[in-house]
C-alpha cells in the first residue's frame, strides 16, 4: 500500500513531508482492496463514520458504505448551516477550525472517527474532543497512514482505540 502513497518534501511548508494519497485513489484495484481490508479491521457494530474534511471524506465515505454505516462530515469552518458545534486546533502547519452539525450524531450512536493521516495528532485529537460533546459511544479513531515519530498517538486520549492500516516512519 505504501507504494501507492507519494511523498513530497517541503510541502506545503519547509520541513513538512507531504503524503499524497491520490495514486491510491486512482488505482481501482488497490483502492477497493484497501477499503475492504480497512472495514474488516474496524469494529463491526459501527453506526456512523465521522470523516474529517477533506481527505477524510474521500476515504471515510467509501469506508462507511462498505461497512453498512452512515457518514457524517466533520467540516472546516463556515461550511455547515445552522449552529454547528465547533472546535479550533493546531495543525502541523497553521491552525484550523472544525465543525459538526448539531443534530448529526444521535444519542448512543456508535461512532468511529476516520482520516487519511495521523501526523502530529492535532486534527484527530480535536475531532475526538468535538465528537465527545455529543452523547455517543466513540468506538475508535482510524487512519490509513500513521506517521511515526511525530508524537501523534501520544496526543490522542488513551481510552480511545486507534486502528491504523499502515504505519510508516516520517
Ligand atoms: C492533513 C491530513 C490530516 C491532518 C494530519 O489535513 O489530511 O487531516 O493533516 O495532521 P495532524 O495529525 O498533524 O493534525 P489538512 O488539514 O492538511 O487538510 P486536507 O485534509 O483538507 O487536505
Ligand atoms: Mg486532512
Amino acid at each position: 500500500m505504501a507504494s501507492h502513497i507519494d511523498t513530497y518534501q517541503d510541502f506545503p511548508e519547509p520541513g513538512v513531508l507531504f503524503r499524497d494519497i491520490t495514486p491510491l485513489l486512482r488505482d481501482p484495484e488497490s483502492f477497493h482492496a484497501v477499503i475492504g481490508h480497512w472495514s474488516a479491521i474496524l469494529p463491526e457494530q459501527v453506526d456512523l463514520v465521522v470523516g474529517v474534511e477533506a481527505r477524510g471524506f474521500v476515504l471515510g465515505a467509501p469506508l462507511a458504505y462498505e461497512m453498512g454505516a452512515g457518514f457524517i462530515p466533520a467540516r472546516k469552518a463556515g461550511k455547515l448551516p445552522g449552529a454547528p458545534r465547533s472546535i479550533s486546533y493546531d495543525l502541523e502547519y497553521g491552525s484550523a477550525q472544525i465543525e459538526i452539525a448539531v443534530d448529526a450524531l444521535p444519542r448512543g450512536a456508535r461512532v468511529v472517527v476516520v482520516d487519511d493521516l495521523l501526523a502530529t495528532g492535532g486534527t484527530a485529537a480535536a475531532t475526538i474532543e468535538l465528537v465527545r460533546r455529543f452523547d455517543v459511544e466513540l468506538l475508535g479513531v482510524s487512519f490509513l497512514l500513521e506517521l511515526e515519530g511525530l508524537g501523534g498517538r501520544d496526543r490522542l486520549p488513551a481510552d480511545v482505540p486507534v486502528v491504523t492500516v499502515e504505519s510508516v516512519p516520517n
